[in-house]
């Protein structure tokens, strides 16, 4: 039986790489090396419209636009071709989000579609309020004809009512934990989002329980970002160091089924390379190949956290996502960081957006989080293996 070691180096060796089945913990990963994704992931937003008006909602607008039907199958299509030519089958994820997924019309032709590939995993990042009989039923349906790769995000931002409510409305929570508990029922793969920040942070342990309750596989904590509407609510922003103190401490402390519903975390990460010995390169991810980010208007980035105008790689109108693909390496290299600082291991969205607002305490936090995880290996200490994170994981 291979060591560990053996293992870890086997499963991020270039050469030697094959498509994996999904594991139940989802985090963004990369190989560093060839720059790529290891699970093809496109993200498509296809509406900015919602029937929530969040506080923190990082979207510029909940503007009714909505990307044609037409554009959004092409999409599946093409997704499928790049992600089975390059992963092979179930190696690409088709993730959809806003918006909010369950506003869009064609949600469901775009479910039916996938089951008919069989060759894509979706992903749904949902404020979980959709809850009739027919939303959930094409939700197993899809589930049931994808053999189980589909996944369900829902945001549910506190482990009580008050806190949940407090960015979400009035009565939210309760229909969100109801939908949660429908996924449970029906045995689809759900994970939890929870934007932290200085009113909910203190509740990460009953969190925690209430996430084992309900039967949830992971839960992405994420830092509270100031964009779009959340702008308003920018003196809630915890440290980011903070953060991963208050994370730490309760990942230490935490029984196996708490780490495991933590994997992903940079506390998780962390543990792994000591105690594994993997060394992961956990570079941001950004403007790897098989990574994109689509909006309503077509316009297409590598990350959701990255959108301004000179991070734009092109639109769905103007080129094919294998040329987009192809167009990648050269946004890469600019996205490389300012002399001085070696910033690779930092979401480089929150970076641009601080460096842009000249937010330098909100950098520096940034920075000091980095120097906690320590500097990302060079290129060529990283031959061998390199696996890169979404430390942000704002997926
Ligand atoms: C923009 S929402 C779209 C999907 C869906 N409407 C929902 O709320 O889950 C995607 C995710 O981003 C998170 N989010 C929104 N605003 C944020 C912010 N300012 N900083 C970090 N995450 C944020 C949401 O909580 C949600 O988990
Ligand atoms: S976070 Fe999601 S549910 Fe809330 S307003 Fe934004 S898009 Fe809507």
């Amino acid at each position: 039986m291979n060591s560990a070691i053996d293992s870890a180096e086997s499963l991020v060796t270039i050469d030697n790489w094959r498509p994996r089945q999904p594991s139940s913990n989802y985090v963004m990963q990369g190989l560093a090396t060839k720059k790529a994704l290891d699970t093809y992931h496109l993200i498509l937003a296809p509406t900015h419209a919602c029937n929530l008006r969040c506080r923190h909602c990082y979207l510029p607008d909940h503007a009714a636009q909505l990307l044609p039907e037409a554009v959004a199958l092409r999409l599946v299509e093409e997704w499928s071709e790049v992600s089975l030519d390059e992963r092979g089958a179930f190696g690409g994820i088709f993730h959809v989000k806003g918006g909010e997924p369950f506003v869009v019309p064609y949600l469901k032709k775009i479910m039916e579609r996938l089951v008919e590939l069989q060759s894509l995993r979706l992903m749904l990042t949902t404020n979980g309020t959709y809850t009739s009989a027919k939303v959930l039923e094409s939700l197993r349906k899809c589930n049931d004809g994808l053999h189980g790769h589909v996944t369900v995000i829902v945001s549910l931002d506190g482990a009580f009512s008050a806190t949940h409510d407090a960015l979400r409305g009035a009565g939210q929570f309760e229909i969100t934990v109801g939908f949660l508990r429908s996924l449970r029922a029906m045995n689809v793969q759900a994970h939890l989002n929870c934007v932290l920040h200085a009113g909910n942070v203190k509740e990460v342990p009953a969190y925690i329980g209430l996430a084992k309750d309900l039967g949830v596989d992971q839960i992405n904590f994420l830092p509270l970002v100031p964009k779009g509407f959340g702008i308003e609510l920018q003196s809630m922003q915890v440290p980011h160091l903070v953060l991963h103190r208050e994370l730490q401490a309760v990942y230490e402390t935490g029984d196996q089924a708490t780490k495991k519903l933590l994997a992903g975390s940079l506390s998780h990460i962390l543990d792994r390379e000591e105690t594994e010995h993997v060394t992961p390169a956990h570079e941001c991810v950004a403007a790897y190949r098989g990574l994109f980010y689509i909006t309503p208007e077509g316009n297409v980035y590598t990350c959701p956290n990255l959108v301004n105008t000179e991070h734009k790689i092109g639109t769905v109108y103007g080129a094919s996502l294998r040329e987009l693909c192809d167009s990648l390496p050269t946004l890469y290299a600019n996205l490389r960081p300012q002399a001085g600082f070696d910033d690779r291991l930092i979401c480089t969205g929150e970076r641009v957006l601080y460096e842009k607002t000249g937010q330098t305490l909100s950098l520096q936090n940034l920075r000091s989080l980095q120097a906690k995880a320590g500097s990302p290996p060079t290129l060529k200490s990283e031959s061998r293996k390199a696996v890169a994170f979404c430390v942000s994981r704002n997926f």
